[in-house]
């Protein structure tokens, strides 16, 4: 068994560092604090390849594997996880099941422009009433010969405004249940689409979040992905591969936290010395090094499953429930060892606090990790 990083991961890794402390650092407090989408680095990160990251050089992606995926997730999220949610929601919910579903001229005509940057795409499954029942689709595609007449509304969909390309779930045999529903490729501009305000939030501020409305929406044939009634599968896949890198932003928020905590720990003196030398701080570093470490492993682990075509349902929802609880406890803590400082933005820790706490919601709560955990080892 070898823990060991090649040396194209360690490079990849490094590229990703670099890019997130020059890029993503200078601006970042005033992205979070005014809500800003981080344009310029979005246009960068397409040029560096990291916006189809897995997907098939053919079709412009840089042909990575998912481990170098994580990497950079987890190192853009250290500084930035309202960019790192931009590329995760772009590579894993949107570039993975065009390429892995999509017809040769859907992926020609849509993933191409996802996979280079060009475009940016969004991935759109939940509802007002229905985000962890993922099956009570009120959203209708009904069946018009020619083309699907889509109707109903998205709620809290990542890249809402920014994408041109989305993909749609929506029901359109509500008597064939989860085996009714089907996923459309939507285009921005098509006519009875619009796009809500966006969402004023706790935390990944600087990520766009907007209700999308459908309203007798014509939506060709030829832009449903895959067989007829495939749309649920489709979504639990995708999210199965989303929950990585969530896992992964979870784990970057996590070791952005306890890196900003650890230095300060070094700096601040009280009693006569560094506050790192006294226990009741060490040993909070201790615990928060060893979780970090833990959730590392998982997500490698589940990252190294699919790689490897080997299941991985148990093991990405394992990552995302333990990353996601690091993230937090990590983050509350290390706001305690910066101390007032802590409370202010200039220190960076707060925003890491609150950008924690969607990554326990997005891509299926805590609660819904369970759900997939247990049933895998009870089935
Ligand atoms: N891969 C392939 N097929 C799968 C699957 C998977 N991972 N998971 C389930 N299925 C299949 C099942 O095999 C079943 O097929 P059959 O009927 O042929 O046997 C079918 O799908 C229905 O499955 P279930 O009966 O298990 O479905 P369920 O209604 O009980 O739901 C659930 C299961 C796990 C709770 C699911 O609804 C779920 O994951 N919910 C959470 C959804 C979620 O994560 N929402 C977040 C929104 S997206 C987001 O946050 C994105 C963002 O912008 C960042």
């Amino acid at each position: 068994m070898n823990f060991q990083l090649s040396e194209e991961h360690l490079m990849i890794q490094q590229a990703a560092r670099d890019f997130a402390n020059t890029e993503l650092k200078p601006g970042v407090i005033d992205r979070d604090e005014h809500q800003k989408f981080p344009t310029e680095q979005i246009k960068k990160l397409g040029e560096l390849g990291f916006l189809g990251m897995m997907v098939d050089p053919k079709y412009g992606g840089a042909g990575m594997d998912t481990i170098s995926y994580v990497l950079v997730m987890e190192e853009l999220s250290k500084i930035d996880a309202s960019t790192s949610v931009v590329v995760s929601a772009n590579n894993s919910l949107v570039c993975f099941g065009l390429e892995k579903y999509g017809s040769e001229a859907q992926k020609e005509k849509y993933l191409t422009p996802l996979a280079t940057g060009e475009k940016l795409g969004a991935f759109a499954l939940s509802e007002p009433e229905a985000g962890s029942d993922a099956t009570s689709q009120h959203t209708t595609a009904e069946d018009m010969g020619d083309h699907y007449l889509l109707n109903g509304t998205k709620n809290w969909i990542t890249n809402g405004s920014s994408a041109s390309i989305y993909l749609v779930i929506a029901q359109t045999d509500v008597s064939k249940g989860s085996h009714g529903i089907n996923v459309l490729i939507v285009e921005r501009g098509m006519d009875g689409f619009t796009i809500g305000p966006k969402e004023n939030k706790l935390g990944i501020r600087g990520s766009d979040t907007h209700s999308l409305m459908f309203n007798d929406v014509k939506v060709p044939k030829e832009n449903r992905i895959a067989e007829d009634g495939f749309g649920f599968k489709f979504a639990m896949e995708t999210l199965e591969g989303g929950r990585i890198g969530i896992a992964a932003q979870a784990l970057g928020i996590a070791s952005g936290a306890f890196e900003l905590a650890t230095n300060y720990s070094k700096e601040r003196k009280t009693f006569g010395k560094p506050i790192c030398q006294h226990q009741a701080i060490a040993f909070k570093l201790a615990d928060m090094a060893t979780e970090i470490e833990a959730a590392r492993l998982l997500v490698l682990n589940a990252a190294w499953l699919k790689d490897q075509d080997l299941p991985y349902d148990k093991a990405s929802s394992m990552a995302k429930l333990f990353a996601s609880e690091v993230a937090m406890r990590t983050t509350v803590e290390a706001v305690q060892v910066h101390g007032g400082y802590g409370f202010v933005k200039e220190y960076h820790v707060e925003r890491l606090m609150r950008d924690a706490k969607i990554t326990q919601i997005y891509e299926g709560t805590s609660e819904i990790q369970k759900i997939v955990i247990s049933r895998s080892i009870l089935k």
